[in-house]
């Protein structure tokens, strides 16, 4: 529902969302909480999250952190490894899905799987009990063709699991976008930097950290389809900030951690990017509606407000002992902001 002034969002969903542990959960989750009914929580922890026991009491921490702010859904991930029946039984009653990461591709993926033919019997399992499958889809080749070297493997998967809800996460590649409409099992979520920058952003003049995340940015007409088939509200796409926060310290430094951090700007942003477009209308579809549809979701109603009344970005975000991180759009002016009310 739209105005010119006010834009209500009926239960917003953040579909891929790093809140790491400790002090950085809580420094982050509250920015998710007070923009988003719920989230698809990443298991990329240290060490991974890889039981039911784990994701329970991590559930509960991001719960304690959240509480407060607004009600907000915890959608939680076990970390991609062999699971036998019983174990995924004893998670099942909070879990929503399994992400796979292969070995090594981005950040804390060292345990990440190293074939994916021995990954089956437990896609045959997860297929058979319903629970989908959400995937890093890159490849360790150059870094530009990572991910269009994965397709080939997502076209497999989805060819044997024809049951497996298979979700290809923050795609970024005009390619990607073509395979959602050749198999009706794979579904697709998009950050929204990735519909705003290219390489160049990242690279092309001085090297912008911030910037930096996996998968890279890629040409000009990736970011242009990405983009046409979010405003165009594309039924199997759904947005998935891969907001992945970082302390200022190890993304300014010689080896920079991969990660955007999105949180406290992702629906105001949105909203400038879509009504930008004369899209704004198609919002609600991309933040939430596809996501529940595709999903079957049960989300408590929660709507959040949007207004128009500009805002500048911290440049920084920091609070006593908690670590500082540099948001996404630091120091830029906003036209929308989430209301209080
Ligand atoms: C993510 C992180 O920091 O956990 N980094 C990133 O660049 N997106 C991991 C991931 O989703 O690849
Ligand atoms: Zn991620």
């Amino acid at each position: 529902m739209a105005d010119s002034r006010t834009l209500t969002l009926n239960r917003p969903l953040d579909m891929h969302l790093h809140l790491r542990d400790d002090d950085m959960l809580r420094m982050v989750a509250p920015h998710s909480a007070a923009q988003f009914a719920g989230a698809v929580i990443m298991p990329n922890l240290v060490p991974p999250v890889t039981s039911g026991e784990m994701l329970t009491a991590y559930r509960t921490r991001i719960l304690k952190v959240c509480n407060g702010v607004g009600e907000f859904e915890p959608l939680m991930t076990l970390f991609f490894q062999h699971y036998t029946e019983s174990q995924l039984s004893a998670a099942q009653p909070h879990l929503f899905a399994i992400k796979l990461y292969p070995h090594g591709v981005t950040t804390n993926s060292e345990s990440g799987i190293h074939s994916i033919n021995a990954a089956e019997p437990t896609m045959r399992l997860m297929e058979e009990m319903g629970i989908p499958l959400l995937v890093h889809g890159e490849t360790t080749g150059f870094v530009m063709d990572r991910e269009r070297e994965f397709l080939t493997i997502y076209e497999r998967l989805a060819t044997r699991f024809p049951r497996l809800r298979i979700v290809m996460e923050h795609i970024t590649t005009a390619a990607a976008v073509q395979l959602l409409d050749r198999f009706e099992n794979l579904h697709a979520t998009v950050t929204p930097h990735h519909l705003v920058i290219t390489l160049d952003d990242v690279a092309g003049g001085l090297l912008q950290p911030h910037l930096f995340c996996k998968p890279i940015a890629k040409r000009p007409e990736d970011r242009d389809a990405l983009l046409a088939a979010a405003l165009a509200a594309h039924p199997k796409l759904m947005m998935g900030s891969d907001s992945a926060p970082h302390p200022r310290h190890a993304k300014e430094s010689c080896g920079c951690a991969a990660g955007v951090w999105s949180a406290p700007v992702l629906l105001p942003r949105l909203a400038e990017l879509f009504e930008k477009h004369g899209a704004l209308e198609r919002l609600q579809a991309f933040v939430s509606d596809n996501a529940v549809r595709i999903h079957g979701l049960n989300i408590p109603q929660r709507s959040v407000k949007l207004v128009r009344e500009p805002w500048t970005v911290p440049a920084v975000y920091a609070g006593g002992e908690l670590p500082a991180v540099v948001p996404w759009e630091a120091g830029r002016e906003l036209p929308w902001r989430v209301s209080a009310a």
